[in-house]
């Protein structure tokens, strides 16, 4: 679900975590393995402040595998633990609580040291739509937890739920919003289904989809349409819209008269993406900003 983020609902969502932030012990940010830098919320460190945080780069069965070390090697440069997990398989999910204890070791150690019984690690997730955020939730919950509506002000009851491994979870997520100065972020996001397509032009969508893809992965983009000629300069719009009617003159997408639908070609073209046609693909590599 897309949310349409305005001044007040960002206010009202800053203070809902912050208020959660009260009751736990580290904070999980998770972020999309695909495009680390566009799912990231522009005030993360502003919100969370010195708040131990776990970074969890999710969907990284659908990101590039070497990419994925390129980003956790980033991150841990940075100073921050992080995490490759795949929430829809429960890959890596099991080892999420170790990691939070090794966050915790301090605290931990002393809690023994005073020869108290360590109490239970509690944690908050949290991170912009669509993330999957619910997801993880219910995998590390073992069951489906009752769905909050993914709407900032939507509030309930909170409950702790147990996880194993001495981590409790509270059941509903921080939900926070995305990037919004840079309008390739916005792209990145749509590419991956963060951001509905009648918000942004689905043909402006699937254009830099395509470059981004001619740019990092043109080999596996040409075999899988079958394109002869890949352009060779990305910079130049009318050769990636060249190549986007090639798409659709191979996907049949045309219109009287033997001209290509770009629109259907878009649509077909993100739809293949999305479904993994392409194989695994990251956006942005590390202290990519354009
Ligand atoms: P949110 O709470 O942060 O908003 O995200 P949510 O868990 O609803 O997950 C959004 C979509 O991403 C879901 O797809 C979910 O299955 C998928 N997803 C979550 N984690 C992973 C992962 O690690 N790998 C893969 N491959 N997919 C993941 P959906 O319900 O089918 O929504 P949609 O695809 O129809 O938009």
């Amino acid at each position: 679900m897309t949310i349409q983020w305005f001044p007040g609902h960002m206010t009202k969502a800053r203070r809902q975590i912050e208020d959660k932030l009260k009751l736990i012990d580290v904070a999980i940010e998770l972020l999309d393995a695909r495009l680390p830098l566009s799912s990231r919320n522009p005030m993360i460190d502003d919100i969370l402040r010195d708040k131990p945080r776990l970074i969890i780069l999710n969907k990284s069965d659908l990101a590039d595998p070497e990419m994925n070390r390129q980003w956790l090697a980033f991150f841990k440069g940075e100073g921050h633990a992080a995490h490759l997990v795949d929430a829809s398989t429960g890959n890596g999910v099991k080892e999420i609580p170790d990691q939070v204890k090794l966050l915790l070791k301090e605290k931990i150690d002393k809690q023994i040291a005073k020869g108290m019984n360590p109490r239970a690690m509690r944690a908050l997730i949290v991170g912009i739509p669509n993330v999957g955020k619910s997801t993880l939730i219910n995998r590390m919950a073992g069951r489906n937890i009752a769905a909050t509506g993914d709407r900032p002000g939507v509030t309930k009851g909170q409950q702790w739920i147990k996880t194993g491994g001495n981590l409790e979870l509270l059941d509903t997520p921080g939900i926070l919003w995305p990037k919004f100065e840079d309008q390739q972020v916005g792209y990145r996001l749509a590419i991956t289904g963060a951001i509905r397509e009648e918000i942004l032009n689905v043909e402006d969508i699937a254009f830099y989809a395509v470059k981004y893809l001619l740019r990092d992965y043109g080999d596996r983009f040409r075999e899988r349409y079958g394109i002869d000629k890949l352009p060779e300069d990305l910079e130049n719009p009318d050769e990636i819209v060249t190549v986007m009617e090639e798409v659709g003159r191979k996907r049949g997408c045309l219109v009287s008269g033997g001209r290509v639908d770009l629109e259907k070609a878009s649509r077909t073209l993100l739809h293949e993406l999305r479904a993994g046609k392409l194989g695994r693909f990251t956006l942005e590599a590390p202290n990519t900003r354009g």
